[in-house]
């Protein structure tokens, strides 16, 4: 079995695709232009970014891309590939809740342009891309960014990419109704080519964190998607909430989880419900991780990087409770290769995907072998993706 192809670059194919589409759809001239924004992996930090916290992202080769013509009125016509649907919406109907199907990633950054009094036009667009939806690594934030790329381009605003992450995540949460974090956009929009990205998601200051040769990135999609991982998500946010509110009865200065100290976790313990005890429980030693991991991977000790990885999955696993059998089973298995330094699923969970740190020469044997073996226990459309890290959303013509 082999694994699919490496998750480095853009893939020409996908590129004439979406062009030939656009031209199909909506003609070929004047000539269009193309936005792409790549999906993104979380080495570590999960469910820290909405604790105000740190994580660990790094854009991954695949991606979403969005050929557009700007127009002289204020009708945004779009065609999805994925869907073979052409639909269209006059910019000023826009009303949040707007739904969750790919229009609304779309129209949602559109309205969260104007809700912010940013310059917004019609336009002709084509949706298209690679990055795997509902494996946990971030096509919607994805196809927010190329499709903010592409109107900031449309409408000739600067292109300000904290911003920009910031107006995505205002989409997500408020029109598509997904109470996400910044971590996802902010990754899709600022990541650089060849690192991870350390975010602290208070600051929003950013530290790039070289990945260094000898180690590989591998995404390891179970196949596994969870219908209800949306609300699921919204729970954990709702139980983190619940416990800050007692934690900053304790201490008033606690302004988020990220806040909270192992001394004052254990003394908030009898004040606070046990389910979310132990989601506060992940929180806390999970925000520590980042950063150590960003060290770790600075001075090359990979072994304590795999570590921090594998600590990191039991804590989702048994405190968080996100993980899965899939993912808990496609970790143990990677986890298991001698090449292997740590492994841990990635993302919100519930399905989806996972990520390892694997010796780089070693990665066709590391892909081969866990593959078989996963997909001997389970009957789903896995792949697996060597990536390496690329830079985020960008204008190509
Ligand atoms: C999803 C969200 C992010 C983050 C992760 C969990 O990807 O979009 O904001 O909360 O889950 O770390």
């Amino acid at each position: 079995m082999t694994p699919a192809p490496s998750a480095g670059g853009l893939d020409p194919q996908l590129l004439r695709r979406a062009t030939t589409r656009f031209a199909e759809r909506f003609g070929p001239e004047p000539r269009p232009r193309v936005a792409v924004s790549p999906g993104r992996v979380n080495l570590i930090g999960e469910h820290t970014d909405y604790n105000e916290g740190f994580v660990l992202p790094m854009a991954i080769g695949k991606v979403a891309v969005v050929v557009f013509r700007p127009r002289s009125d204020r009708i945004l016509r779009g065609h999805s590939v994925a869907f073979d649907e052409t639909r269209e919406v006059s910019i000023d109907s826009l009303q949040t809740p707007g739904g969750n199907d790919w229009l609304a990633y779309v129209a949602g950054v559109v309205w969260a342009f104007a809700s912010e009094g940013l310059a917004v036009c019609g336009a002709d667009l084509v949706v298209d891309g690679d990055v795997p939806i509902g494996a946990g690594l971030s096509s919607s934030a994805a196809l927010e960014m190329a499709t903010a790329r592409a109107l900031s381009a449309a409408a000739g605003t600067a292109w300000d990419p904290v911003r920009m992450a910031r107006i995505g995540q205002k989409a997500e949460n408020r029109y598509v109704g997904m109470n996400c974090g910044i971590m996802d956009q902010f990754a899709s929009a600022m990541c650089e080519e060849g690192k991870a990205l350390l975010l602290d998601c208070r600051s929003l200051e950013t530290v790039p964190v070289p990945v260094p040769e000898r180690a590989a990135v591998v995404v390891m999609d179970t196949g596994a998607r969870r219908a209800l991982a949306a609300s699921a998500y919204n729970d954990r946010r709702a139980a983190c909430e619940r416990a800050l509110a007692r934690f900053a009865t304790l201490e008033p200065g606690v302004r988020a989880l990220r806040d909270v100290t192992p001394e004052l976790l254990e003394r908030g313990r009898s004040r606070l419900d046990p389910t979310d005890y132990r989601r506060a429980s992940h929180v806390v030693p999970e925000n520590r991780r980042p950063v150590e991991m960003a060290k770790a991977l600075s001075s090359g000790d990979l072994a304590l990087a795999g570590r921090l990885m594998n600590d990191s999955h039991f804590s989702l696993r048994d405190l968080y409770e996100v993980s899965c059998e899939e993912l808990d089973l496609v970790t143990a298995i990677a986890r298991a290769h001698p090449s292997c330094f740590g492994a841990r699923m990635t993302g919100a969970g519930f399905g989806g995907s996972a990520v390892a740190l694997v010796r780089t020469e070693a990665v066709p044997a590391f892909c081969d072998a866990v593959l078989s073996a996963y997909k001997a226990k389970i009957d789903l459309p896995a792949a697996l993706y060597p990536c390496r890290p690329v830079a985020g959303a960008r204008l190509l013509e």
